[in-house]
């Protein structure tokens, strides 16, 4: 076994990949070469050469212009858009809901990669989030599939991405938790691939132990290949089950409005592949990707990439000539992802320059790097975008939409105490909509099974309450 490996890897330029070989056990061995042959090593050689194409980012950026959009009925004051196709927020909720009802809507839940941001010891999805419940991420997203489960009269398969990382755990709590109520048939939990970690300096594949090499996430686009895989993939399943949308969201986000009837509408009747839901911009540095348009087709440019003199653009009457933030909830047509998925190099990689701990194979020493040391690579879902038909965004406000948990305690953005304030901040409009009379500094806490919006809270409630304790409203 040994021989062939290093004959591979020396026409690659990997062979120090077996530095350590003999003095590895058997399991060790066999570990090692199992990570070896899973990996393309002509695919990072050409990676790695590629490394420094940052040109096409400035290029779209310096062409980029408003991407065509709807606005959500909740939205006040929109930005302006090119409508593509007129179509009202009555017509999209009707659309939206005769695909729910004929059982045609599938979603999907991006909740890998390592969410070292947080620094919580667990996958994202158990982070104990509710402000007055304690409800973890993963019961909240539940919650709001069982609800349209409930609502719309059929089996909603949920399809959870986790990454090594993430897996075994995520299996082990959903399990334990009974999939808070879905079905364990409809539950599809699938784990994305990974890619090595290679030097910065010669491209050479870093070995995380002397039997492991520093292998990570492939980034949320790994979703196209992990769903497509095998001969029974859970894309395949999804398409027997005859669901034409799937809606994707993010571990990291409790105010997603899972399945909104009026933006599958909108995605259905403007005859989209792909429509993203977008938030508009406050601040031209705002930590969102911008979606964009470039020569008829939608892109999206990471904050991390646009120029600040692009990003600083305005309109005649001041607003942000690049608006639209990504919160990354998408409706994609499954026909359209299975095509993708059959197609080659349909998602390109992005580069990240990051430090990775490694061993030195010359002294068999561990490294812990204090500057960027290495390149990874990632694929984005959105990539997918450029090649959509009739992409476009929709525009939703903020305050019901969007409250990411980004980062740890005590930060000053997107960490847990903000999202909480965010949460109890939605639902306490959510009452005071029905003419409840809620005390301040108190916390107001609805489970999606109780209701998914306003008029659903309205329905159950008697005008006028008074709330003047916090309280937890669930069925
Ligand atoms: C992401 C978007 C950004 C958007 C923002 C909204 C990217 C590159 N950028 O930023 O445009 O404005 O969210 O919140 O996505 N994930 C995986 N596997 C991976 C990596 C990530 O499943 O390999 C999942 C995570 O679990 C998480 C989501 O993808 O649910 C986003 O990842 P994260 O790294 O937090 O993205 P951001 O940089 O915050």
């Amino acid at each position: 076994m040994q021989q062939k490996l290093y004959e591979h890897l020396t026409a690659c330029g990997q062979e120090h990949l077996l530095a350590f070989w003999d003095a590895l056990n058997e399991a060790e061995q066999e570990h090692l070469a199992a990570q070896i042959n899973s990996i393309d090593f002509v695919q990072i050689a050409e990676l790695y050469k590629r490394q420094d194409e940052s040109a096409n980012t400035l290029t779209l950026a310096e062409k980029a212009c408003d991407p065509p959009g709807y606005k959500f009925s909740t939205v006040r004051d929109p930005a302006p858009c090119k409508t593509p196709k007129p179509i009202t927020a009555q017509e999209a909720v009707a659309a939206g809901t005769d695909a729910l009802n004929a059982g045609k809507v599938g979603f999907v839940l991006v909740a890998g990669g390592q969410g070292t941001r947080l620094g919580f010891p667990h996958p994202k999805g158990m982070y104990p989030i509710g402000p007055v419940s304690n409800a973890t991420l993963f019961q909240i997203h539940f919650e709001k599939v069982l609800a349209i489960a409930r609502q719309f009269g059929y089996k909603t398969p949920y399809c959870i991405m986790t990454s090594p990382a993430t897996h075994s755990e995520t299996v082990h709590f959903l399990k334990g938790k009974n999939y808070f109520g879905l079905s364990e048939e409809d539950v599809f939990i699938f784990c994305q691939g990974t890619m090595p970690a290679v030097s910065r300096d010669d491209g050479k594949v870093l070995l995380e132990s002397k039997n492991s090499i520093a292998l990570s996430p492939d980034g949320h686009g790994g979703m196209l290949a992990a769903m497509t895989k095998g001969e029974r993939s859970v894309l395949t399943q999804l398409r027997e089950r005859e669901i034409e949308y799937l809606f994707y969201h993010q571990v990291d986000n409790p105010l997603v409005r899972v399945g909104s009837p009026e933006f599958l509408g909108y995605h259905i009747l403007n005859g989209s592949e792909l429509t993203s839901q977008v938030i508009r911009k406050q601040q031209p540095a705002d930590r969102v990707g911008n979606i964009v348009e470039v020569e008829g087709r939608l892109h999206i440019i990471e904050y991390s990439d646009l120029p600040e003199s692009v990003g600083r653009q305005t309109n005649p009457d001041g607003s942000l000539k690049i608006w639209a933030g990504n919160i990354a909830v998408h409706i994609f047509n499954t026909e359209f992802l299975d095509r993708k998925s059959r197609a080659a190099d349909s998602l390109p990689f992005h580069y990240a320059r990051k430090k990775v701990p490694h061993i030195d194979c010359q002294n068999g020493k561990f490294v812990q790097p204090t500057t960027e040391n290495a390149v990874k690579f990632e694929r984005f879902i959105f990539d997918l975008l450029p090649s959509a038909a009739n992409a476009v965004v929709v525009e939703v406000d903020s305050p019901n939409h969007y409250a990411p948990l980004k980062n740890a305690s005590g930060s000053a953005s997107h960490s847990p105490e903000a999202v909480r304030r965010d949460i109890s901040a939605m639902y306490t409009a959510w009452l005071e909509q029905t003419g409840a009379v809620v005390q301040e500094g108190i916390s107001i806490e609805i489970s999606p099974l109780f209701a998914d919006s306003p008029q659903a809270v309205a329905k159950k409630m008697a005008v006028g309450q008074r709330f003047e304790q916090s309280v937890y409203l669930r069925d």
